[in-house]
């Protein structure tokens, strides 16, 4: 990111988002290329940065969306994400969500259980409406990630095996009120190995062929999200290698190839900036204080994950540090014995790879306002989401504070 940070913190304050559109762009063309020649989707993951600049960003070159809440949903409409290019996944949706989603008529609901799909036909026919609807298959898979962002294992309680699977396309092939269109799995997230999308993708390509036989035919496969980035110096997926292990999968059939990443799209086009308030030492252990906490970017303390933390500009020998927030939670912090030179109050750091699962992740714990959130395009800045402020805050509670 060409930027000079300690402008853009003058003009916006800290804690600080800070997006490169530029890179994300990048992003999506390089995987949308690596599709070339075949029909595809690229349904961005909206959960990983689920900004409506951000979203918009990736409509205007063509990206669906891949939603799981309502609300995930309609921020894809206000951006500008074609319906037909929207996917409404997810464990568990009210029925509420369901109707909401088929009277908006997006591409389609994803399934995860057949308790869903009777839902889903249930409002669809007081709709009077066919619900276009792709079932989330889980091919009992080992991602090799970490556990808590594992998915595709029967132990995981995303998708349904093989067989529920079939009988539930047979199901609703013979439903009036559900169309089954497309197929899908996800077996977890930040994956850096290719063998187990291969092995996922053979699995799934084979239930298309199976329900094919029987005069099933799917449109859309998806083979979900997940494609690795570097946080530190791990070896990930190239997208040319990873569309090949589709297409091979695929050979033969006739499908629009659809594909959901969220952390790819974003999460090294992002950078949280945060201030030194100072410095402390106890008993020989160096602490760094600064203005952001877990509230703003939770991926250290709930992971325990990496990412790169780095003075803006400040010169002298480095040593070990915490780099901690003021929540107050021993798990506050953003990354533990990072190589530091000495800080002052106001001296800047930037803690790098933040643009997914960040400020999506954000609370407002300990009553601390969400941070701003500016993007970077052709080297100009401007704003994306205002600053919250206490009023923000307590707007909901206030009407119905009795004195
Ligand atoms: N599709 C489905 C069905 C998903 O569940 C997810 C992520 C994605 C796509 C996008 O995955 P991605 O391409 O971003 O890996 N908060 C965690 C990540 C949770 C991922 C949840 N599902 C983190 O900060 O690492």
């Amino acid at each position: 990111m060409n930027i000079d940070a300690h402008a853009l913190v003058e003009k916006y304050g800290t804690p600080l988002y800070v997006y490169d559109f530029n890179y994300i762009e990048n992003r999506y063309t390089t995987l949308k290329d690596a599709f070339a020649g075949k029909k595809s989707i690229i349904n961005y993951a909206v959960k990983a940065n689920s900004n409506l600049s951000v979203i918009a960003h990736l409509a205007k070159l063509g990206a669906g969306a891949d939603c799981v809440s309502i609300g995930e949903v309609n921020r894809a409409l206000t951006a500008g994400v074609d319906k037909y290019k929207i996917i409404f996944s997810g464990v568990g949706k009210r029925d509420d969500e369901i109707r909401e989603a088929l009277e908006k008529d997006i591409l389609m609901l994803n399934l995860e259980s057949e308790a869903e799909m009777k839902r889903v036909e249930l409002v669809a026919r007081e709709l009077g409406k066919e619900a276009r609807i792709s079932i989330r298959v889980n091919p009992n898979i080992d991602p090799q990630t970490h556990p808590y962002i594992s998915t595709g294992l029967h132990e995981n309680k995303f998708g349904v095996e093989i067989d529920m699977a079939k009988r539930m396309y047979i199901y609703a092939n013979k439903s009036e009120f559900l169309n089954p269109v497309g197929i899908h799995f996800h077996i977890g997230s930040q994956l850096t190995k290719l063998d187990p999308i291969r092995e996922s993708a053979q699995i799934v390509a084979d239930l298309v062929r199976s329900l094919k036989a029987i005069k099933i035919d799917i449109k859309f496969f998806d083979v979900g999200g997940g494609i690795g980035v570097v946080y530190d110096d791990e070896v990930t997926i190239k997208a040319s290698e990873y569309t090949q292990v589709i297409f091979q999968a695929t050979k033969g059939l006739d499908l629009t190839l659809l594909c959901e990443p969220g952390r790819y799209m974003v999460a090294n086009a992002g950078a949280f900036f945060t201030k030194v308030l100072y410095e402390k030492n106890n008993d020989g252990k160096r602490f760094v204080i600064v203005d952001g906490g877990m509230n703003d970017l939770i991926r250290p303390s709930l992971y325990d994950a990496y990412h790169k933390i780095e003075a803006v500009n400040v010169e002298g020998e480095s040593t070990p540090a915490d780099v901690v927030g003021p929540v107050c939670e021993s798990g506050d912090f953003f990354g533990k014995d990072v190589p530091l030179p000495p800080l002052e109050h106001n001296d800047l750091l930037v803690i790098h790879s933040a643009g997914a699962y960040g400020f999506t992740m954000a609370s407002n714990y300990n009553t601390r306002a969400k941070p701003a959130e500016v993007a970077i395009e052709n080297t100009k800045d401007r704003l994306i989401r205002a600053r919250e402020t206490y009023d923000d805050q307590v707007r909901l509670e206030l009407e119905y504070l009795k004195q």
